[in-house]
C-alpha cells in the first residue's frame, strides 16, 4: 500500500469518532513490540474507494488479530481459511498457557485495556469474542440480585466493547467478526445492542451484518451465539450455508472413559433431588441427560462444577458421566491436534467459553470471499426479518443474487 493511499484510508470513511470511543483511554505503551514485520497483506485496499482500479481477485494470506482470544477458536478458524494471526490478547493466565501451547509463534499479550492502539499491528480482519458476562442473562440476573451494575455500566467488563471500537477506529481493518451470547440482542430491552450497532455503523462507518447461529448443524451441541460481521466498505457478503442435519453425540464420544468422569452416588442423587424440587415449583431447571443418539445442551464455563448440563447416560445401574475435556474439545469442533495442557477444571472452563470452530470457519470463509469481491458502489439494503428461529437469518443485508450483485458492483 503506498503512502498516499494509506493516508487516504486513515481519513475515510470515518470522519466522526464517537464520544464513547474517545472515552476509552488506552493507557500503557509497555507491551511487547513485534519481533519481525508481519507478512504483507494480500487483502488489498478497496481501490475503488479512491477512484482506482477495483481488486477482484485476492490470493494469499490476510492478517487478523485475535482479541479476547481464549484458547484460539477464532485463530484456528481464520488460519484454516488462509489467514495469519499477527496479534492476540487474553488476560487469563490459564488461557494463555493453552494458547501458547497451540500457537507458539503468535504474539500474545494480556489485558487489552493496557495496550496502546498504536502498538497493535496493522491487520485486515479484527476478531473478538468479547466477554459475555455483563450481557448474559445469568450474569445480569446475578448482578442485579447483588445490586450491582451490568452491561455498559459495568466498568470492568462492559466497556471492553469500546476497546474494540477504539482499535477499529485507529486501524480501520477491512472487516471484523465479533461474537457474543445470543441475548446480547435483547439485553436491557435492546439498548445494549443498539449502542453497539450504532457505534459500529454510525460512528465508525462500518457496514454491519448480524445473525444468530446455532452450532448444532456442525457439532452435536445446541449453542446459539450472535455473530456480528462488519466491512469498512459496502461489500457483497453472504452468510455461509449450514447443513440441515447435524451430527449426534455418538460421533464425538469415547467408548472407554476413566471412572473419575462417572458421577458419584452423592452428586447424582443431589442433582436428581434438585431437579425434582424445581419441577415441583414449576421451574424447568434440571440436568441434561442425553446419550449417543442425542445432542448436548450448551456447554458452559461452569461445566466443571457438577457437569449437570450435559450428562451421558451409561445405561441401567450405572450413574451417568460427564464429558471428558477431549470430548468437550470435539463438542466445540476443535481438531484432535488441539493441545490440552491445563487441569480438567481449566479445560472445561476454556472450552465452555470458546467459539465453535467450524461455525467461525464458515463465517471466516464468507468474510474472505466478500473481501475478494469488488467494493459495492451503493450502501446495501437492510431487510429486518424479525426475530430469528434457530439457525435462521436475523438480518439480511444487500443484494441477494449474483444478478443483483452485478448491478451493485463498481465497473472495472
Ligand atoms: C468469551 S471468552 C472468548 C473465548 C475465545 N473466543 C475462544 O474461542 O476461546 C472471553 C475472553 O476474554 C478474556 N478477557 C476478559 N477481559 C479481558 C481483558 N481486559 N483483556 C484481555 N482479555 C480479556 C477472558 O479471559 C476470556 O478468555
Amino acid at each position: 500500500m503506498n503512502k498516499s493511499v494509506k493516508q487516504a484510508k486513515r481519513k475515510a470513511p470515518l470522519m466522526k469518532t464517537s464520544k464513547l470511543v474517545r472515552k476509552v483511554k488506552l493507557k500503557s505503551k509497555a507491551q511487547p513490540k513485534r519481533k519481525s514485520a508481519p507478512p504483507v497483506s494480500l487483502v488489498r485496499e478497496p481501490l475503488t474507494h479512491y477512484g482506482l482500479t477495483p481488486v477482484t481477485q485476492v490470493n494469499g494470506s490476510h492478517r487478523f488479530i485475535d482479541l479476547f482470544c481464549g484458547i484460539g477458536g477464532f485463530h484456528r478458524a481464520f488460519e484454516k481459511q488462509g489467514g495469519h494471526c499477527v496479534f492476540a490478547s487474553d488476560w487469563d493466565k490459564f488461557s494463555q498457557v493453552t494458547y501458547r501451547a497451540n500457537f507458539p509463534n503468535t504474539t500474545l499479550i494480556g489485558d487489552i485495556t493496557k495496550v496502546s492502539v498504536e502498538d497493535i499491528p496493522e491487520h485486515d480482519v479484527l476478531c473478538a469474542g468479547f466477554p459475555c458476562q455483563p450481557f448474559s442473562l445469568a450474569g445480569v440476573s446475578k448482578k442485579n440480585s447483588l445490586g450491582r451494575k451490568h452491561g455498559f455500566e459495568d466498568e470492568r467488563q462492559g466497556n471492553l466493547f469500546f476497546n474494540i471500537a477504539a482499535i477499529l477506529d485507529h486501524h480501520r481493518p477491512a472487516a471484523f467478526v465479533l461474537e457474543n451470547v445470543k441475548n446480547l440482542k435483547s439485553h436491557d430491552k435492546g439498548r445494549t445492542f443498539k449502542i453497539i450497532h450504532e457505534t459500529l455503523t454510525r460512528d465508525l462507518g462500518y457496514h454491519v451484518y448480524y445473525r444468530i447461529i446455532d452450532a448444532q448443524s456442525v457439532v452435536p451441541q445446541h449453542r446459539e451465539r450472535i455473530f456480528i460481521v462488519g466491512f469498512r466498505e459496502p461489500r457483497f457478503f453472504e452468510w455461509p450455508e449450514f447443513p440441515k442435519d447435524g451430527p449426534r453425540l455418538g460421533e464425538i464420544l469415547d467408548s472407554k472413559v476413566e471412572v473419575k468422569y462417572t458421577l458419584t452416588d452423592h452428586l447424582w442423587s443431589y442433582l436428581q433431588n434438585y431437579a425434582r424440587k424445581h419441577q415441583e415449583a414449576g421451574n424447568g431447571f434440571g440436568f441434561g441427560l442425553t446419550n449417543k443418539d442425542g445432542i448436548a445442551r450448551t456447554l458452559s464455563a461452569r461445566y466443571h462444577k457438577d457437569g449437570s448440563e450435559i450428562l451421558i447416560d451409561q445405561g441401567r445401574g450405572v450413574n451417568p458421566r460427564r464429558l471428558t475435556p477431549r470430548e468437550c474439545a470435539r463438542l466445540m469442533g476443535y481438531p484432535e491436534s488441539q493441545k490440552i495442557v491445563v487441569s480438567d477444571t481449566q479445560a472445561y472452563r476454556q472450552f465452555g467459553n470458546s467459539v465453535v470452530v467450524p461455525v467461525v470457519e464458515r463465517i471466516a470463509g464468507s468474510v474472505i470471499n466478500a473481501l475478494h469481491e469488488p467494493v459495492l458502489e451503493n450502501e446495501p439494503l437492510i431487510m429486518e426479518l424479525g426475530e430469528p428461529k434457530v439457525g435462521e437469518v436475523e438480518a439480511e443485508i444487500g443484494p441477494t443474487s449474483r444478478k443483483k450483485r452485478k448491478a451493485y458492483a463498481v465497473p472495472a
